[in-house]
């Protein structure tokens, strides 16, 4: 599978060969196509903008060395991604996407070319003419389309089975399973008077499970009730512990929320819990 990129900076991507992409790319899992659109430019002194039409501040990407760079790559027959601050905005869900596309049938158009702008803008022609997607990567402005085209690769091609280590696996990340990620530790254990969590230290893996879990719904409800309400709606399989977490971490109204969408069986384990609950008040008001 192959990532076309290109730019007018192939250097800036030299942090394509470090680490963990660069040795997916050495040991062949994937390969990145550098390609240097200044050289496609017809100009005597491979210019590769212009004034905008109709007047206006800041130069436009032109035509023709972006058409032939792009016909160069064979364009007509890969996924086009202009990196644009337009865009729909990159997220773990069109990230999973693109990952799917590059691992399809080696028979089928699977390959991915990113095209970076610089200027002002590019002209529109070479937008539609390519069929290009637009994706951001956040509400700012960038310089260019190279950092971003870097932020695009990185956050997809970890997705792709066998880029990152068996035990480091990205599905079990947080944000994957639609929460934020929990709090880690390591040693020592009391550094400098400052403690680790007790319960990270018990071997109980059970209730090390559920204390990040908690964490991650804590973590995730302060800063990101966006992504809080997401994972109300649309989350896996809830253990009867993890409702219970959820009873106590969660108001009113997002309870209400989760209510509307649990399944038969985590909707039976819910009514078990609360009046087990219920039961336990009214014991300890007997005793008082
Ligand atoms: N080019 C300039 N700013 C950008 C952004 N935020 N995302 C993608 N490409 C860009």
């Amino acid at each position: 599978m192959k990532i076309n990129i290109l730019t007018i900076f192939p250097e800036m991507f030299a942090p394509l060969k470090e680490s963990i992409l660069g040795r997916a790319e050495e040991r062949g899992i994937i390969e990145f196509n550098i390609v240097d659109v200044r050289e496609f430019s017809l100009d005597k002194h491979k210019k590769t903008d212009d004034y905008s039409f109709g007047g206006g501040q800041g130069m436009v990407f032109m035509p023709q060395p972006a058409f032939d760079a792009l016909k160069s790559v064979e364009a007509d027959r890969t996924r086009n991604i202009y990196m644009s601050p337009r865009g729909k905005v990159l997220d773990m869900s069109l990230a999973l996407e693109l990952a799917e596309h590059l691992q399809k049938p080696s028979d089928e158009a699977r390959d991915i070319t990113i095209f970076c702008g610089h200027y002002e803008g590019i002209d529109q022609r070479i937008i539609d003419h390519w069929n290009m997607e637009e994706v951001s990567i956040g509400d700012y402005i960038l310089t260019g389309g190279e950092l971003a085209a870097m932020v695009l690769v990185d956050a997809v091609t970890r997705l792709i089975p066998g880029v990152l280590g068996e035990e480091n696996s990205a599905m079990d990340e947080s944000i994957y399973s639609g929460l934020l990620e929990y709090p880690h530790y390591t040693q020592p254990r009391d550094y400098d008077g400052i403690k680790a969590p007790v319960i990270l230290l018990s071997g109980n893996h059970k209730e090390i499970e559920l204390w990040r879990f908690r964490e991650s719904v804590k973590l995730t409800k302060k800063r990101r009730p966006d992504l809080l309400k997401a994972f109300l709606k649309n989350h896996d399989e809830l253990e009867k512990e993890e409702l219970a977490i959820l009873m106590d971490e969660l108001n009113k109204k997002e309870m209400e929320l989760l209510e509307k969408h649990l399944s038969e069986k985590e909707r039976k384990g819910l009514s078990r819990l609360i009046e087990k609950r219920e039961k336990l008040a009214k014991n300890i008001k007997k005793l008082l």
